[in-house]
């Protein structure tokens, strides 16, 4: 696992990568490194902030982006790249499995014991794409605000021990580099039905929201179709729970 120190001038790019890493632009603050990604006009560059003043999360939500604890960055990507938000999520699964088992959980974040270690938020603006990925990498549970508490992790915690955020970083990038190049081969499907897999949530019953139902399937795009009562119902975005069956 990693837990050497960080010691290294972290590189300004990664060598051997085909897009994702082939240049790495550091910041020390900014308000959203989506909003860096966006901005860009090179496929592949990668923003990463120590802190940020307004990091986004997911349906207009804030993200708690404690300096030197956690890994946030986006990439810049030339789009469309659909299923990049899926891709990303396995990527950062497999990047950490040989440390830790993390799942992912529909719709794409990815957790470990129940609880959220990373958040993704794909944003598009004309045909530039920006991945924007939170990682919380060295956060004690007094870390993070009260009111997250009882959701969040790091993967210090569940390991019980430091991480190199660098090494890490790395690593993440490369399986990410990976995840790209089979999207642009055309292997989107491929990578879908391996999601659907690993969020394993057809046939269970959730509830979201004031409707509870059984997910009969998921569709390309990755919403959910919920039987409920009488009717079937498409479920595209929000925070679902398991029921017990
Ligand atoms: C979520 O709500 O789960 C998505 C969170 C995404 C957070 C990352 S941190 C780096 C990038 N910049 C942002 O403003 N948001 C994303």
């Amino acid at each position: 696992m990693y837990s050497c120190l960080e010691g290294e001038a972290p590189p300004a790019r990664l060598e051997g990568v085909r897009v994702v890493g082939r240049r790495i632009v550091r910041l020390e603050e900014t308000d959203s490194t989506n909003n860096r990604a966006l901005e860009s006009m090179e496929d592949g560059t990668v923003f990463v902030a120590e802190r940020q003043s307004a990091g986004r999360g997911r349906r207009g939500r804030r993200w708690h982006s404690a300096p030197e604890l956690g890994l946030w960055f986006s990439v810049a990507l030339d789009g469309p790249l659909p299923g990049l938000t899926f891709a990303a999520a396995l990527a950062m699964r497999d990047a950490a499995a040989s440390c830790v088992a993390l799942s992912v959980k529909w719709p794409n974040d990815v957790c470990y014991a129940g609880r959220k270690v990373c958040g993704i938020l794909v944003e598009q603006r004309n045909h530039r794409i920006a991945l924007g990925i939170g990682v919380n990498v060295n956060h004690q549970q007094e870390d993070f605000p009260p009111s997250l508490r009882h959701c969040a992790t790091s993967l210090s915690l569940a390991v019980g021990a430091p991480w190199d955020r660098e090494a890490f970083l790395r690593k993440l990038l490369l399986r990410l580099d990976e995840s790209v190049a089979q999207l642009r081969r055309g292997e989107g499907d491929l990578l879908r039905m391996e999601w659907i897999r690993a969020i394993d949530i057809v046939g269970k019953r959730i509830r979201r929201g004031a409707l509870t139902g059984c997910v009969t399937a998921v569709e390309p795009d990755g919403a959910l179709l919920v039987q409920s009562g009488g009717s079937l119902h498409r479920v595209a975005c929000g925070d679902v729970s398991l029921l017990s069956p």
